[in-house]
């Protein structure tokens, strides 16, 4: 029952290293500004706590835990039989028991009855070892309004890697509960490090503007749950490897299966990073490994993944679906939400590069990343 103390610690750490960030001359945000919001979000934080030490072992959330096992092996099993794998998957991130653990549970749902948490399954599935709590931090430069509903964001050009299969579940720390009906944007980097729908000098997409690669809006189920299926994010100057991610739930959508976003109901913004030893051997295949641009590590990225522990936990758990690293991933992770937070007003947190529509990609002149407001690096 630390989650909250834990992200206090972390917020009060990136309190430290936000602030140069985004300081630099002509900066919208001063350094008190954004001291204030930090310690803010520490109280909203350790309120949190207390709700989550209160309900964390009901019912509810002990049966909406086993549910999830079930579904993780279910999308696992289906992920390897789409691909025909029948060698071991391998649960890469800590060592674990094998893939014949969760494939019984997949195919035989009577141990989930007598699930505990000391059950196998349970060990491998549960996102328990994740923190609950991941905090909100900047969108960053490269959110683009107006993307397709889709679950695949993977497109025929640009976008080889390694199939990575993401599964996020988003639970309101203020009721313990899932939070279905959320839109979920997700956008990476494919594997040389470049975004799609941004055409600058840091940024060169293929197709410009109009390009909509990795990029996708899906909502939650009425567990809370969505899934991507996108690819491993490339690295590229200045970051650690990651995945944003932004919640909304003001929003309208166009009969052209895109999402216009409203004001307001702004309740996440995030990013996943991934474990140096995961990174290192995705970096060894191609085409990550044709990717010239510099490699930042998870320590030394300015929002300091690399500082992670048992209190603070931004990589989602994962297995390999295969015995090779190139048959794929499935990656899940749990994020706790206050809902009744709103990031709409709150550049550069909140801010969006570009907006995407009938006449293409247009590029935001009012984000602050955009027009130098706030450098790039
Ligand atoms: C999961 O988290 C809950 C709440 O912190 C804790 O009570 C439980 O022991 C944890 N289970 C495992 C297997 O870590
Ligand atoms: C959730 O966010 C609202 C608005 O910022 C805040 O007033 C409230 O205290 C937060 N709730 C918790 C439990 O932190
Ligand atoms: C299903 O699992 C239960 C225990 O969880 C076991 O008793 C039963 O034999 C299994 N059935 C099949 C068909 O695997
Ligand atoms: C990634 O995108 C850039 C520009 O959009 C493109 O030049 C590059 O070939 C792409 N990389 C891969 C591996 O597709
Ligand atoms: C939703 O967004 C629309 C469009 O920006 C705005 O007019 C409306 O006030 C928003 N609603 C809420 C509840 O924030
Ligand atoms: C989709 O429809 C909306 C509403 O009509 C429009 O504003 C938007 O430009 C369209 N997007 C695309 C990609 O055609
Ligand atoms: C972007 O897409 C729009 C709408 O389809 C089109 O009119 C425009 O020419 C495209 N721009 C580029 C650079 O391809
Ligand atoms: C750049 O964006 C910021 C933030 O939206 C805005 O305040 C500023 O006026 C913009 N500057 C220019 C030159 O457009």
């Amino acid at each position: 029952m630390v989650y909250v103390s834990k992200l206090a610690g972390f917020l009060a750490r990136i309190a430290l290293l936000v602030i140069p960030v985004i300081c630099h001359p002509g900066e919208i945000h001063d350094a008190t500004a954004v001291k204030n919001e930090i310690h803010a979000r520490n109280l909203v934080a350790a309120t949190g706590k207390h709700l989550l030490d209160a309900c964390s072992n009901s019912l509810e959330a002990r049966a909406l835990q086993a549910r999830s096992i079930v579904r993780r092996a279910n999308t696992v099993h289906e992920l390897r039989q789409k691909r025909d794998i029948t060698g071991k998957a391998q649960k890469f991130r800590r060592d674990l028991q094998s893939l014949d653990t969760y494939e019984a549970i997949n195919h035989n749902m009577t141990g989930v009855k007598h699930y505990t948490p000391n059950t196998p399954e349970h060990t491998i599935f549960s996102a328990n070892t994740s923190c609950i709590l991941t905090p909100s931090i900047v969108s960053g430069p490269y959110y683009v309004w107006g993307e397709h509903i889709r679950k695949n964001v993977v497109e025929d050009k640009w976008c080889d890697g390694i199939d990575l299969h993401l599964e996020v579940q988003y639970i309101d720390f203020n009721t313990c509960k899932p939070v279905p009906g959320l839109w979920v944007d997700h956008w990476s980097a494919n594997a040389s490090g470049i975004y799609s729908g941004i055409d600058i000098a840091a940024n060169e997409a293929a197709d410009g503007w109009n390009s909509t690669y990795l990029r996708g809006v899906q909502p939650t189920d009425k567990d809370g749950v969505v899934n991507f299926d996108s690819i491993f994010p490339g690295h590229y100057h200045g970051r650690a490897t990651h995945t944003h991610l932004l919640v909304h739930s003001n929003v309208t959508v166009n009969p052209n299966g895109t999402l216009e976003v409203g004001t307001g109901a702004i309740s996440h913004v995030g990013q996943l990073f991934y474990n140096t030893v995961l990174r290192n051997a995705v970096e060894k295949t191609y085409p990550y490994n044709t990717n010239t641009q510099p490699v930042v590590t998870n320590e030394e990225d300015r929002f300091t993944p690399g500082q992670a522990d048992n209190d603070y936990d931004p990589f989602p758990e994962f297995l390999y679906l295969g015995d090779d690293i190139t048959d794929g991933l499935f990656a899940w992770i749990q994020v706790g939400i206050n809902m009744t937070q709103d990031w709409t007003s709150n550049s550069p947190y909140y801010v969006a590069a570009a907006w995407y529509g009938e006449d293409g990609g247009v590029e935001n002149p009012e984000s602050p990343f955009m027009n130098g407001t706030i450098s790039l690096l």
